[in-house]
């Protein structure tokens, strides 16, 4: 059964170009609720940590580097169906692909400078919320 919470960073090129306000207006108008949120910098180990699943993947060094090259805001989102509505909210992976419209489209660079992270599951969303907040920093 679909959670009603999905976690999200807005990356170093969205925060370097200024764009916060603007995709959390996208955000916040369309009707997700901030459950937590931190303005905050990752190192390169945990960046690495934070992307481990991709650890296989021939560009995990270019995207802990660059998840690490600068502040991220990062945040728990609740709506109802929030995984699945968030990932249609910020459009596909490569904003070349992104439909018109979406937080990609409008405010990514590139698909390793994609503006933003959207969990991919209830599951992942669950985790990466934890390995940013504690219980007393939901509200
Ligand atoms: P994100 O939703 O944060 O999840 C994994 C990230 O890896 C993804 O967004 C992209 O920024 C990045 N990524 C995926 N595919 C590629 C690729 N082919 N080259 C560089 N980065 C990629």
């Amino acid at each position: 059964m679909a959670t009603n919470r999905t976690f999200t960073m807005i990356k170093p090129d969205a925060v370097e170009n200024n764009y916060i306000g603007g995709i959390l207006k996208m955000i916040n108008e369309a009707g997700f609720r901030i459950v937590a949120m931190k303005y905050t910098k990752l190192s390169a180990e945990a960046a690495g940590k934070f992307y481990e699943i991709h650890k296989e993947r021939p560009f995990y060094g270019e995207l802990v580097n660059y998840m690490s090259s600068g502040p991220i805001v990062a945040a728990i989102l609740e709506k109802e169906n929030a995984v699945a509505d968030f990932r249609t909210l910020i459009g596909a992976t490569d904003p070349t692909k992104a439909d018109e419209g979406t937080i990609r489209k409008i405010y990514a660079k590139s698909i390793a400078a994609n503006a933003v992270h959207g969990s991919d599951s209830d599951e992942n969303a669950q985790l990466e919320g934890d390995f940013y907040f504690s219980k007393l920093e939901r509200f």
